[in-house]
């Protein structure tokens, strides 16, 4: 039986890379793509995820278009990483669909309020602001989500690559990451050292490009440009951790853990300050991942595109 999920996401390289492993994965029954600017502004994250999803063979997801800034801080996109279009330049074949009718927080409320109990996966590739205006709106849709799988946050609390405290989709909107945290379902986090443990380099990029297809030669050539941005031999593939972890668990070692998530020091706002010493906890943290296997699977993957 096919995993029901939502996709809120910021593409963004890495997660074109995920949408396109999404759209790989028969294991994911992908109800709805919501967008949130995060990487770049809201309207070339929705544009992009719509593209994508078509390049993907999944123009009939729909896309809702989400939040254009976060809850209370000031928005600031990393065109350098991810070009002004947020895909590194690359102008994928073909035309992006329109988005569909409803914001992404109604769409979230209307999908988890016509769920069943512990149902939906929610997969959270962007800063959190859509989950959370969904939540603030009708707490009661919490009862819906089997679980978030959230890529963001560090397990060194000085690790970030935001700001020395603090990873971006996190160090973007703390607050949103608060409530959503505190709606109290089950979550499994990537943080960032598991993704760069899982970096690719130019050989995995060309192997790649070698599969021909529209998905793998627009994959390439946006890692390229991330390659580029990164300026050093490997770039972390951070989003598609979490589509893998859903595909392959057994690829990932996951320890329970508490959580706090900083909101009210301005110095380390979006700061993770993970808790391992426990034995029981609805919060789960990748510890690290078998990356040989990652980068094989991701590949194999990408290339049925
Ligand atoms: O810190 C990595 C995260 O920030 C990824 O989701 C990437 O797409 C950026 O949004
Ligand atoms: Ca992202």
């Amino acid at each position: 039986m096919a995993i029901p999920v939502i996709i809120d996401t910021d593409p963004g390289i890495d997660d074109a890379l995920a949408i396109f492993l999404a759209c790989a994965a028969p294991e994911l029954d992908i109800r709805a793509v919501t967008t949130v600017a995060g990487n770049v502004g809201i309207n070339r994250t929705t544009r992009n995820a719509a593209h994508l999803l078509s390049l993907g063979g999944r123009s009939h997801v729909p896309v809702h278009r989400g939040a254009d800034r976060p809850l209370r801080q000031e928005l600031a996109t990393i065109e350098d990483i991810h070009g002004q279009n947020g895909l590194g330049g690359v102008e994928l074949p073909g035309t992006a669909p329109a988005p569909a009718e409803g914001s992404a927080t109604e769409a979230l409320i209307r999908h988890l309020a016509a769920a069943a109990p512990e149902s939906l996966t929610i997969v959270l590739l962007g800063p959190q602001t859509n989950l959370a205006l969904a939540l603030q709106k009708q707490p009661g849709i919490a009862r819906a989500v089997r679980e978030f799988v959230v890529m963001g946050g560090s397990l060194d609390p000085e690790g970030g690559n935001s700001t020395r405290y603090a990873e971006f989709n996190i160090h973007t909107d703390p607050e949103a990451a608060a409530i959503v945290l505190a709606a109290g379902r089950p979550m499994t986090w990537i943080p960032l050292e598991v993704a760069r443990q899982a970096s690719v380099d130019r050989a995995w990029i060309e192997a790649l490009r070698a599969g021909g297809g529209p998905c793998a030669l627009a994959g390439a050539a946006m890692l390229d440009f991330y390659l580029r941005a990164f300026d050093r031999p490997q770039a972390a593939l951070y989003d598609p951790l979490t589509v893998l972890w859903l595909i392959a668990p057994e690829l990932f070692d996951l320890r329970p853990a508490t959580l706090e998530i900083e909101t009210l020091d301005a110095a380390r706002a979006g700061q993770t300050r993970f808790d391992l010493a426990t034995s029981t906890s609805q919060i789960r943290v990748a510890t690290r991942c078998d990356d040989r296997a990652v980068r094989t699977r991701l590949l194999e993957r990408l290339l049925r595109l």
